[in-house]
């Protein structure tokens, strides 16, 4: 059976584990340093199993013991953004727990995937691959997927048509300088710059860029949680099942869109290997420029850093 451990059982990482034993991906292992909180939310999933029908173990532990031979770690571990706080602010905070995540990783579950969610996440991300020092493709980040998700939603409602006919694609970091894609952006395969008027665009681009911020200004107290979780799981489930699946994911590049050494949002194969295969666009000259910026800030932002 596989054997999925999420590193922090907060909004993210509890709605994920809930997520991931409904799609019975495997036994899954939630930790968390608050004492009792991890075991007290596993046993209600476990208690919500013979109703859901759900055939998978949901441990929960305060010790990183308990993640020995995981084949995929999911760190949600970290302090969530609050009001006007942006992403780079965590850096610090967030850095030390990833680290301490990660070194932990590697001595329990060192052939693992390790997919990153803990923000700035294209900072955490890199973090994490220094910290295990696991091979690249095995080291991943999650915002693609949400980022997309959010662009998705928003195309939908402006079309008022199904979200279901919508392929939204973002790339770059996950922060104020995400690059929407509005050419690779389609309504049953109808690019929807085809399909609404350049200022339309835009603004939807925009609501994208602060889709994190809008729902934080929402919630007051926390952040985004349901759409990241189901987006978590997507990539768990491409990886578990090996279904290869092309989504945009922080992956780290060396030399695709002349970058090296760097995390970048780029659409990936994800499979049981991790990132089997980056896939590399051709992007107009303001496209680069954009990706060539949202670099730049995780450069900087990375360069902080004591790793
Ligand atoms: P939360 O505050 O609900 O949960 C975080 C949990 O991490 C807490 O329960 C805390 O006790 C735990 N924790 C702290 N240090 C730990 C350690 N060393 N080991 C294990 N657990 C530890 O926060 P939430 O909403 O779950 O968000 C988690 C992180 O995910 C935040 O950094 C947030 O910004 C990020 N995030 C990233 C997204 C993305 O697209 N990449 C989307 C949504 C959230
Ligand atoms: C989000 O985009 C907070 O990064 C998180 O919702």
């Amino acid at each position: 059976m596989t054997k999925i451990t999420v590193v922090g059982a907060g909004f993210v990482g509890a709605t994920t584990v809930q997520r991931i034993a409904e799609k019975e991906l495997g036994d899954v292992v939630m930790t968390d340093i608050i004492e009792g909180m991890p075991q007290g939310k596993a046993l209600d999933l476990m208690e919500s199993a013979p109703i859901v029908g759900f055939d998978v173990n949901v441990v929960g532990t305060n010790d990183y013991k308990d993640m020995q031979d995981s084949d995929i770690v999911v760190i949600t571990a970290g302090i969530a953004r609050k009001p006007g706080m942006s992403r780079d602010d965590l850096v610090k905070t967030n850095s030390n727990i990833v680290s301490e995540v990660s070194e932990n990783i590697k001595k329990y579950a060192p052939d693992s995937i390790v997919i990153v969610v803990t923000n700035p996440l294209d900072i955490m991300t890199h973090v994490a691959l220094m910290k295990t020092g696991f091979h690249p493709g095995r080291v991943i980040g999650m915002s693609g997927v949400l980022d997309s998700a959010r662009f998705a939603t928003f195309v939908a409602m402006e079309l008022g048509c199904s979200v279901r006919n919508v392929d939204a694609m973002v790339l770059g970091g996950h922060g104020d300088l995400m690059v929407p894609l509005p050419r690779h952006t389609t309504v049953s395969g109808i690019p929807i710059t085809e399909l609404m008027d350049e200022a339309a665009i835009d603004r939807l681009v925009q609501r994208t860029i602060s889709g994190g911020a809008e729902i934080v200004e929402l919630l007051k107290t926390g952040s985004a949680f349901y759409a990241p979780s189901v987006a978590i799981t997507l990539m768990v489930e491409s990886i578990v099942r090996d279904q290869k699946r092309i989504l945009p994911v922080a992956a780290y590049m060396y030399g695709q869109y002349g970058y090296e050494e760097i995390y970048l949002g780029v659409p990936v194969k994800l499979g049981r290997m991790g990132v089997e295969a980056v896939i590399e666009l051709d992007l107009t000259e303001p496209e680069q420029e954009m990706l060539a910026r949202s670099a730049e800030a995780v450069k900087e932002a990375i360069s902080t850093l004591d790793l």
